[in-house]
């Protein structure tokens, strides 16, 4: 039986990209699992508490910690919804990574996380392409990709929902068919990604 773990951490639960796409995601992932489970975490309706000194000193012995880690590690697939707020991720998003990693646990070369596929739903208002003017101010997907690779060893991949602003600032209305496209693609994207993990998991 295989095991999603969803989080969403996007602050408005209606007309959010992320928690649109992640929902499609989960959607054609319960087709391919239909004896599957869903863990859901919304990080932004019930944040976790930001790390302190002594749940770092105990680190795995933590309750919550230990909690977290062993979700995780549980999980055959990770979907992880992660809009852009000033140019990084959310900080309940950033709460749960601190809470999650634990060095001499889960992370470092032998992390149980090695090897489990995790996919990203990073929405953004604007867009941070390459070649694009504010390319150099992302750091979601370059802060996503290297601390569940570089920490967990996770496989990282992004879905990127850009220029979700477009509808509603004047000034980017020319860029409305450009974010149209983009919503299009992430939500063809994620079906694509669940189907793909699914045939993954079966082998
Ligand atoms: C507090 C806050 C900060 C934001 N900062 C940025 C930003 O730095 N760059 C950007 O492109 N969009 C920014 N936005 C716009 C969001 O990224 C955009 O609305 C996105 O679609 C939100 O994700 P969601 O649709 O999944 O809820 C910000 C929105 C909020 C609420």
């Amino acid at each position: 039986m295989a095991t999603l773990l969803h989080l969403d951490s996007a602050v408005f639960p209606q007309g959010s990209a992320s928690r649109d796409v992640t929902a499609a995601f989960v959607e054609a992932w319960r087709e391919q699992h239909p004896d599957g489970e869903v863990v859901y975490r919304d990080l932004a309706a019930e944040p976790l508490p930001h790390l302190d000194a002594s749940a770092v000193v105990a680190g795995a012995e933590d309750a919550l910690r230990a909690e977290l880690a062993a979700e995780l590690a549980s999980a055959d697939a990770v979907l992880i919804g992660a809009p852009m707020y000033n140019f990084s991720i959310p900080s309940t998003l950033k709460a749960w990574l601190d809470q999650v990693i634990i060095v001499g646990h889960n992370a470092g070369p032998d992390s149980p996380v090695a090897g489990t596929s995790v996919t990203v739903v990073a929405s953004r208002g604007g867009s941070y392409a390459p070649g694009t003017p504010r390319e150099d101010f992302e750091f979601v997907q370059n802060y996503l990709e290297k601390v569940l690779t570089g920490m967990l060893g996770a496989e990282v991949d992004f879905i990127v929902p850009e220029l979700t602003l477009a509808h509603s600032k004047p000034e980017m209305a020319e860029l409305i068919p450009l974010a149209d496209a983009s919503r299009a693609k992430a939500f063809t994207d994620a079906e694509e990604k669940a189907k793909s993990l699914a045939v993954r998991l079966a082998g």
